[in-house]
């Protein structure tokens, strides 16, 4: 047995996250989590909301609320989305909580300990029309790397290089549109990630079989260009972890807070800090997870997130890790993700453009939306989201093929043979032939899932389905049944049996209607096919069942333009 550590990138705290989000991290990750528990490995996943920063101030500013309210009743509201997507965290934090502050500033002094930290007078974009300091993001302009015209201070979204806010060219405020700009001065520490480079060039070398995506893109922005640069890791907010040493304001730097880059990573650890605590366990409990003096070094850790954020894991988190030069575990392996695109443009958070995930839960199932999510992963590059597609997809794969399996057998048996798994003939060559051809699909499905490979796990999952519905169409037990119905008897076995297999082996993408399949077969046994012959005789001749509802429905054409014109971008 073996001990995962998995984390999905901390979504931001303001608003209701879109399919594009939960599919570029979240989503795989739970896949991937769910897989390993069923496999019978210790699994620690965690997730948390991202809650500093401007966003989260401007956010509650519009309704109103004070900072900290705000982020706690979206943060409720994000949990509760997660649960009904069914993300299977072990726990589910927030980056404002008490161990965050204490892990962050203990890091912080580590760093500055370690000659790390740097005090550094810095110009600041201030905005005489906001009356405020315009942090990073809020400031917009055209990237000197790539020309881009709507690249943000922190980040070009266009060519993923990571920006300091007067590197813009042409900068205005996006809080107001203003370019009644002027550079202030003001003091902030910097992380000296120059100094850490070479720690960091040689670790990401070290990494084997990293996906391209993540590699180049870490390569890219440790060598190209001007490369890896110092950092500035405070700022001048009010919302955040306080700048302290020992306790107290750090002297130069009082009523400054960590910027929010900083202290997210980590989250990542103190949110298993916050499970310890809110699970009555020690110290030692989550430590193991984390610390490699303290049996770590047993965990594989695996990061999920879309490939706007794998800079920031491959050279700023690390750099605080190794910086700190304590024995926290770093990343073994990076899944990042390209985008999901929304009907021929992107899903937009400002124009409520696209799908949201408290309106897809409003309008069909988990399930519905995790399987099509998953099959159409942006893994190699951007994918899109189109009704059509949706629909096409949950009626064949869902409806046709797996669900229709489920009910001609089990009606079938009703009829002829009642619910019970019917006694009488064996198993011959066509059942056997498909044992075989399920044994090197199942295999293979299970390769593509410990690869996280989740688009080709997803492709040979349907063809598990569909190999049932090809046996069931030329076994044709409705017409055996009428020369010799012990034949057909052996038929149905299977079949039933099948449907068990089926859930065992598709809860990772569908685990509700998996849960409502073993329900129905009555059983509890959720035990992997690892031999299949075995797997096809594990419900006994005499065990009752029951014939489930439908497991899955029709997207009608008339619900397919009803959703296409309601998402189309009006969302307030
Ligand atoms: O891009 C985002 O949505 C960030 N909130 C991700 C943070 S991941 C981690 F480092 F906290
Ligand atoms: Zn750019």
């Amino acid at each position: 047995m073996a001990r995962i550590l998995i984390t999905s990138a901390l979504p931001y705290i303001n608003g209701i996250k879109h399919l594009g989000n939960l599919v570029g991290s979240q989503l795989p990750a739970d896949l991937y989590a769910r897989y390993q528990r069923q496999r019978g490995h210790e699994v620690m996943f965690i997730c948390a909301t991202d809650e500093h920063g401007t966003p989260a101030e401007l956010a509650a500013a519009k309704t109103g609320e004070d900072v900290a309210d705000y982020c706690k009743r979206m943060h409720a509201e994000q949990s509760k989305l997660a649960e009904g997507f069914r993300l299977s965290f072990d726990h589910y934090g927030r980056s404002s909580s008490q161990r965050n502050h204490q892990l962050t500033q203990h890091l912080a002094e580590k760093l500055a300990e370690n000659g790390f930290i740097e005090e550094v007078t810095e110009k600041q974009v201030y905005s005489n029309a906001d009356g405020r300091f315009l942090p990073d993001r809020y400031i917009e302009g055209t990237c000197p790397n790539c020309g881009y015209d709507g690249a943000r201070g922190d980040q070009c979204e266009n060519c993923t290089k990571q920006l300091d806010p007067t590197d813009l060219i042409e900068p205005r405020s996006a809080i107001s549109g203003s370019t009644d700009l002027e550079v202030r001065e003001t003091k902030h520490l910097y992380l000296k990630q120059t100094a850490l480079k070479d720690d960091i060039d040689k670790w990401i070398d070290s990494q084997k079989g990293w996906p391209v995506l993540t590699t180049s893109i870490a390569k890219k922005w440790l060598h190209d260009g001007d490369g890896l640069q110092d950092r500035g890791i405070t700022r001048d907010l009010k919302w955040g972890v306080p700048v302290t040493k020992g306790g107290e304001p750090w002297p130069g730097m009082e009523g400054k807070v960590f910027y929010v880059w900083f202290d997210a990573p980590i989250e990542y650890i103190a949110a298993t800090a916050e499970w310890a605590d809110d699970n009555g366990k020690t110290d030692a409990d989550w430590e193991r997870w984390w610390r490699t003096d303290k049996g770590a070094d047993d965990v594989r850790y695996v990061q999920f997130m879309g490939k706007d954020n794998v800079p920031f894991h491959t050279l700023s988190f690390p750099a605080t890790i190794m910086g700190s030069r304590e024995p926290w575990k770093l990343v073994d392996y990076i899944k990042s993700f390209n985008y999901l695109n929304y009907d021929g443009g992107q899903f937009s958070t400002s124009k409520g453009r696209g799908v949201f995930m408290d309106q897809a839960l409003d309008i069909l199932p988990a399930d519905y939306w995790r399987w099509w999510l998953l099959s159409h992963a942006p893994e190699n590059s951007d994918s899109e989201f189109t009704w059509e597609n949706f629909q096409a997809s949950v009626n064949k794969d869902l409806a046709d093929v797996l669900g229709n399996f489920v009910s001609r057998v089990t009606k079938f048996c009703r009829s002829k043979f009642t619910e019970v798994v019917p006694e009488g003939g064996a198993f011959g060559e066509q059942e056997n032939a498909l044992i075989a051809d399920l044994t090197t699909r199942i295999r293979a499905y299970e390769g593509h899932m410990e690869a996280m490979d989740v688009r080709k796990a997803a492709t040979e999952l349907r063809a598990i389905w569909v190999a049932g519905n090809e046996y069931l169409q030329s076994a044709a037990p409705w017409s055996t049944f009428k020369e010799d119905p012990e034949q057909a008897a052996a038929q149905v076995r299977l079949a039933l049996n099948l449907i068990r297999v089926y859930a065992v082996l598709s809860r990772p993408f569908i685990p509700d209607a998996c849960a409502t399949l073993m329900t129905a077969m009555q059983t509890a046994d959720d035990s992997w096919p690892d031999d299949v012959a075995a797997a096809l005789s594990a419900l006994p001749t005499g065990h009752a069942f029951t014939v489930p509802d439908v497991t899955f429905r029709k997207i009608s054409d008339e619900e397919r333009e009803e959703w296409e014109a309601k998402f189309a971008g009006t969302r307030d």
